[in-house]
């Protein structure tokens, strides 16, 4: 029987871009849809398959577009639907794929359905938000947290009830309870996949159930002073309900009605947790973002834990996934260093499992810091001077040495990276030992061995600073090595046999090497080598999956 081909999400590499600071074509200091789409040689050069459009719907901007006010529609700001078709039609002509930001949790409190839940105690859209009456002495219903700062409850005068907003004031959560709030946020869904968009990124998708009893949260034992405020209580009671894998389903089959569509999830929770999400039979989202990386010790010892664990943790048929970078987080390259940045990148294209990289990280861009007068993230003006800010992992794409990097031709909404006259992507393309030429180096052997792509993972060792696993497929072996560590060392397979070819290393300037009995890896190295029939592995390597 022929086997059916994996669908297209499986094998591909994801792209995440930011609207606002990929590419600003209308002198505002701001990224708009037509610079993506003039920039969409880049991806294809690149090698990516798909492109994660952070939110474009009309917004006030309060938590720049993840406040949506229209749920249907184009922010101007970052240009018209005509603009978005045309983006998806390039792209689609490029072969790439679109996926958007779906931002279900909570809307802006700008829109329609907020301005009218909030007009009367009576008015129909009244339940479609989360109002509660004050606690006896007049206060918020409970002690649930924001997660941008201070209670969740936001005391509304007119009609004296509280409502819930687990992030900013200015983000009113839905009652995902309400039948007629699904099927509205459903029907904006079919709009989009109608539209030709190939799925969704589902915003902060373990938040959509809150406790119906509205129970307090409990204290957390572990929380220290400096931690974010909210890590005070433990979110028992108002993310991760046992309800909402129903609900995830429900959406789950609004995308089945289209065909080759992807749903992924927004989830930040301890893997164990995290791989509910692929639902009953498979049945919830296609893709829980597995955030490990983005939060792990750079050990190799911890780093193999988290891989095994993982890959142990999935449900059988459960698709794995890695990321290594996003909006809300502190850049790869500063989190690990310059050099290991490089190892970072071939640890997240060789893992088994779909990856997701974030833009500017293929030329290995560093947390920006942001003058206190700069900062525009509404979580670092709620709670300054605890370095929560996201800004810095959100400046604008470092493309030439122009002036503004060739994001824009005047002053960007953000500070560039002050290393943004030698670093950028007009120069690396230049010098083929740079990240980025790694990355695209990288991404294009994963396109050409079937062993990185869809292959087995089998751990072979992590000991020091050496990670060393196989990806296997067929008679397909490749042995990845990576030096987590700036130090030179020698790689060998204790009970077994190294041999074959290195394919590539993240120096850039090895190739081809013959590989016998040992490797040496230089300080901030990683390479693959393709094992020949003569290598033999350990014998008691774990049986692979
Ligand atoms: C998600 C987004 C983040 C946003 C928050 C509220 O975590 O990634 O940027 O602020 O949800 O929507």
């Amino acid at each position: 029987m022929p086997a059916t081909d994996p669908p297209w999400w499986q094998s591909a590499v994801i792209y995440q871009v930011y609207p606002r600071s990929f590419q600003d074509t209308d002198s505002d200091g701001v990224g708009d849809l037509l610079g993506i789409r003039r920039r969409l040689p880049h991806l294809v050069e690149l090698g990516v398959d798909a492109l994660w459009l952070s939110p474009v719907f009309p917004s006030p901007m309060a938590d720049f577009g993840y406040d949506v006010a229209d749920y249907t529609g184009i922010d101007p700001l970052f240009g018209s639907m005509a603009d978005f078709d045309a983006l998806v039609g390039a792209a689609h002509a490029a072969g790439l794929k679109v996926i958007l930001d779906l931002v279900p949790n909570h809307t802006s409190d700008q829109h329609a359905w907020f301005r009218q839940s909030r007009s009367s105690r009576s008015d129909p859209k009244r339940d479609w938000y989360i109002w509660r009456d004050p606690s006896p002495d007049g206060g918020p219903p409970n002690n649930w947290l924001s997660d941008f700062g201070g209670k969740a409850w936001e005391f509304d005068a007119a009609t004296g009830q509280y409502y819930y907003h687990a992030f900013l004031a200015a983000q009113p959560d839905l009652n995902w309870r309400n039948p007629e709030v699904r099927a509205a946020i459903y029907d904006a869904m079919r709009f989009w996949l109608r539209r030709g968009v190939d799925g969704f990124r589902v915003d902060v998708i373990w938040h959509l159930i809150k406790d119906d009893q509205f129970r307090d949260n409990p204290a957390n034992p572990a929380f220290r002073p400096g931690d974010p405020p909210h890590h005070a209580v433990m979110p028992l009671y108002t993310t991760d309900r046992p309800e909402v894998h129903a609900v995830i389903e429900e959406m789950r089959r609004v995308v089945d009605e289209f065909p080759e569509r992807v749903l992924i999830g927004e989830i930040y929770l301890p893997l164990e947790r995290l791989v509910a999400y692929y639902g009953r039979d498979l049945g919830g989202v296609h893709l829980p973002f597995n955030f490990a990386l983005l939060q792990t010790a750079w050990s190799a010892r911890v780093v193999a834990k988290l891989i095994d664990g993982y890959e142990a943790a999935l449900p059988h048929g459960g698709w794995p996934n890695w990321v290594l970078g996003n909006h809300d987080r502190v850049r790869v390259a500063s989190r690990v260093g310059p050099g290991q940045a490089r190892v970072a990148a071939m640890l997240l294209l060789t893992l088994r499992g779909t990856p997701t990289v974030y833009y500017g990280d293929e030329i290995g861009m560093q947390q920006v810091p942001i003058p206190p007068e700069r900062v525009r993230d509404p979580f670092e003006r709620n709670v300054p001077g605890k370095k929560l800010g996201r800004d810095g992992c959100r400046t604008p794409m470092q493309w030439d040495t122009s002036p503004y990097a060739g994001f824009s031709d005047v002053e960007p909404w953000l500070p560039l990276g002050d290393d943004h006259r030698h670093n950028n992507v007009e120069n690396q393309r230049a010098d083929q030992t740079s990240i980025y030429q790694l990355h695209r180096r990288l991404i294009e052997l994963r396109c050409t061995r079937p062993a990185l792509r869809l292959g087995r993972y089998r751990p072979i060792a992590a000991s020091g600073d050496l990670l060393l696993f196989v990806r296997e497929r067929e008679r397909e072996r490749l042995l990845v090595a990576l030096n987590l560590g700036d130090e030179p060392l020698e790689v060998s397979l204790t009970n077994g046999r190294l041999a074959g070819t290195l394919l590539l290393s993240t120096a850039g300037d090895r190739v081809a090497e013959k590989v016998t009995g040992s490797l040496d890896l230089r300080g901030d190295e990683g390479a693959i080598v393709e094992l020949s029939d003569e290598a033999r592995l350990p014998s008691q390597t774990p049986l692979p999956r």
